[in-house]
């Protein structure tokens, strides 16, 4: 029962071993459907910020295992609205579910509130810091469309600096010798912070800002989206949007495998004709969150080993 009670919050507290542990969890979840192995138990879903693909893929993940699912998905509706704390939030959900799924805009808030609760929390974002459920997910499609995780150039564009799913899923390739690119403008690069983390674990890391000249050497190029909720300043967002949009004539330069992963929601920095190309894999990236999430359940409520 190596993850029972385990709480899932950032990628940094889990090795490489763990890692490919969860990921082949997942695609025995994705093997065989398993509608009973959950039931009985109830997962408390606290959204703090929007979400699509977090929220209902955890909730599906959760119902197709013959579990249920109570929380809410804006804490408007809450007594948070009434000015009750995150904390004393937390003490009254671990009593009515085994096991917490929470989105929070504050940094750090899935830690504190991991401090409190006696069920597992799992971080469903929290802030700009982590979102770690999606990196499992990311590192699952990349190793299903790819065959490996070991030894792959990998390209980041977009929000670096924002982008918690970036931060996560660099700290996690770190364990599978990737070489990392990434590309962004100056305002919004990647955190000295984590480029100090990859390079004291030797990762090769290359900045730029000219995605033409590095389309052609990546085997993944994993975009996102400019986080327009963390701009202090609009005028800022206004003057970044829109610089890098991957679409068929950049692709024209890439290698023919190359995959294009994105977490998603997107707004313009995915050109709509790449979808159906054989580079886009987002959708299926996204899907992959059903398998993944239905592992992470079933391994921190002990209900798999
Ligand atoms: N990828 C992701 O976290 O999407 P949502 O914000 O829709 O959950």
């Amino acid at each position: 029962m190596k993850f029972k009670g385990v709480h899932i919050i950032s990628v940094r507290d889990f090795g490489k071993d763990d890692i490919l542990y969860i990921l082949d969890c997942a695609a025995r979840m994705e093997e065989k459907r398993r509608p009973a192995l959950m039931a009985g138990r109830v997962m408390a879903s606290l959204f703090f910020e929007p979400s699509t693909r977090t929220r209902l893929s955890f909730d599906s993940a959760m119902r197709r295992l013959g579990g249920s699912v109570v929380g809410f998905s804006s804490p408007k509706a809450t007594s948070l609205a009434k000015g009750e704390s995150l904390k004393d939030t937390i003490r009254m959900v671990e009593g009515y579910s085994d096991v917490i799924v929470m989105r929070h805009p504050l940094d750090g808030s899935a830690r504190l509130a991991s401090e409190i609760s006696r069920v597992p929390v799992i971080n469903g974002g929290d802030g700009t810091n982590q979102h770690p459920t999606q990196t499992f997910l990311d590192l699952y499609t990349i190793r299903k469309c790819k065959g490996r995780l070991e030894g792959l150039k990998i390209g980041f564009v977009g929000d670096l600096k924002y982008g918690r799913t970036v931060h996560s899923l660099a700290e996690a390739l770190k364990h599978f010798g990737a070489e990392m690119y990434f590309i962004s403008l100056d305002e919004l690069r990647m955190p000295g912070t984590h480029l100090d983390d990859l390079a004291a674990h030797g990762v090769r890391c290359h900045e730029t800002s000219d995605i033409e000249g590095v389309i052609g050497l990546l085997d993944i190029l994993y975009a996102t989206r400019i986080q327009q909720e963390r701009f202090p300043d609009p005028v800022e967002y206004e003057r970044v949007k829109g610089a890098f949009v991957i679409d068929g004539m950049l692709l024209e330069k890439a290698k023919p495998d190359l995959k294009v992963m994105h977490p998603l929601p997107r707004r313009d920095e995915i050109a709509e004709e790449v979808d159906d190309s054989d580079f886009a894999v987002y959708f299926e990236q996204a899907r992959n969150g059903i398998p993944v999430r239905q592992a992470l359940l079933a391994l921190v409520t002990g209900a798999i080993e």
